[in-house]
């Protein structure tokens, strides 16, 4: 009989104390306003990946409801990728409803402005009657860099950071995951009636793991690990990471299914010699509200777009490199996503009921105990940047 010996040491947890939390910054419509002032009109903010944007002229269209605004992200003839707003300059025409494509110009169906990808004027009609130099009627542009393969925007005019220096110490582990090689990848985008901080919290503690995934999460909770924590929290303002435990039992209690799934699969997962990344065991969060695990076999990510305070979008991907040409590859691509759906929507319903409760403005407060510190944490980089937007605003 294997003896499976326990792995489970788990590191001091952060010290953010136990103060309770206030429950107003997860409902009320004037804190979310300060967050969308405070934060999300000024933070680089990932909504894509190169593999979207292969060519010179492929481009993406994104919406940001927090910032009332469609982007056009799209790579020029010199290799760049740039964003620019969906906004003809002439009388402020959407230029494309098109979520995807290729196109050398964007031309305005209104009048028939036509712009080119690094977003200049190329043409208008009769333009000599406007007055107007062609120079200054360029589409209006947002600032975009590219890291470990992800596209960032950022709708602050003058970035106070580099992408890089933004993501300070997590960069460096991000630039080894998959998706930094990744050609293509599998998703999912769904709408939730629910604050983009309790959305994303779900996935900060595993408090939850045993109550409401017993079925589907059941092998990743262990005898030596039976609430399935995590083996080290850490806080890098206004990021945080945490690395994963692994049941060491779990492989015993899969069905052949999950075995072809996740052990067979997690090779042919990642085609091509990409080599065993160091990070298979970590969570980066990346302020606001993006976060993605390592794991070579289940490269996964998530966004969480808010669009009011109360209603969310959540984009899950999950990176793959190369084609998946045989059947093996096909399975396990595919069983990973249906498996990571799966877990997910045992949440949604709980998410949602926590959103009534919360908005009924019935609680002051809500509570986060000591393994709950990266929710916590979210919480206070939040409360940090609207104090600093606040004051900011009064010397203004
Ligand atoms: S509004 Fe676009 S060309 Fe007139
Ligand atoms: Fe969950």
């Amino acid at each position: 009989m294997n003896e499976v010996t326990s792995t489970f040491e788990q590191a001091p947890v952060p010290d953010l104390g136990l103060a309770p939390v206030p429950a107003k910054a997860y409902y009320d419509a004037e804190w979310y306003e300060l967050e969308r002032q405070a934060i999300f009109m000024r933070t680089w903010f990932p909504c894509g990946h190169v593999s979207e944007v292969p060519e010179p002229g492929s481009f993406i269209r994104r919406e940001f409801e927090f910032a009332r605004a469609s982007l056009i992200i799209t790579r020029g003839k010199d290799g760049e990728v740039r964003a620019f707003h969906n906004a003809c300059t002439h009388r402020g025409t959407q230029l494309t409803q098109d979520s995807c494509g290729k196109r050398n110009a964007f031309s305005c169906k209104y009048h028939m402005w036509t712009f080119g990808n690094d977003g200049a004027l190329i043409s208008a009609p009769e333009f000599e009657k406007f007055g107007l130099d062609k120079k200054d009627c360029g589409l209006k542009q947002v600032a975009c860099e590219v890291h470990a393969g992800l596209i960032f925007v950022n709708f602050d005019k003058t970035p106070k950071q580099s992408l890089v220096e933004f993501l300070g110490p997590l960069a460096e582990g991000m630039s080894h995951l998959p998706c930094a090689h990744a050609t293509q990848f599998s998703e999912y985008v769904y709408e939730i009636d629910a604050n983009w901080k309790l959305t994303y919290d779900n996935f900060q503690e595993n408090y939850h793991l045993r109550f409401i995934h017993p079925r589907s999460a059941g092998a990743g909770l262990g005898k030596d690990n039976p609430f399935g924590y995590p083996i080290a929290q850490e806080l890098h303002d206004p990021h945080r990471t945490q690395t994963i435990w692994s049941n060491p039992d779990a492989m015993a209690q899969m069905t052949p299914a999950q075995m072809l799934g996740l052990g067979l699969g997690a090779k042919a997962l990642m085609r091509g010699d990409v080599p065993e990344n160091p990070f298979s065991r970590a969570y980066f969060a990346v302020f606001p509200s993006f976060f993605m695990l390592g794991s070579t076999g289940n490269n996964f990510s998530h966004t969480v777009y808010p669009i009011g305070p109360e209603k969310s979008r959540g984009v899950i991907r999950l990176y793959w490199i190369g084609n998946d040409e045989t059947a093996g590859t096909r399975f396990a691509r595919e069983y990973t996503t249906a498996t990571t759906r799966d877990v997910h929507s045992e949440d949604i319903a709980v998410i949602e009921a926590g959103q009534r409760g919360l908005s009924s403005g019935a609680l002051e407060h809500i509570y986060f105990q000591e393994q709950e510190v990266l929710c916590r944490h979210l919480y206070m980089m939040v409360e940090q940047a609207v104090n600093a937007y606040k004051a900011e605003q009064r010397q203004a």
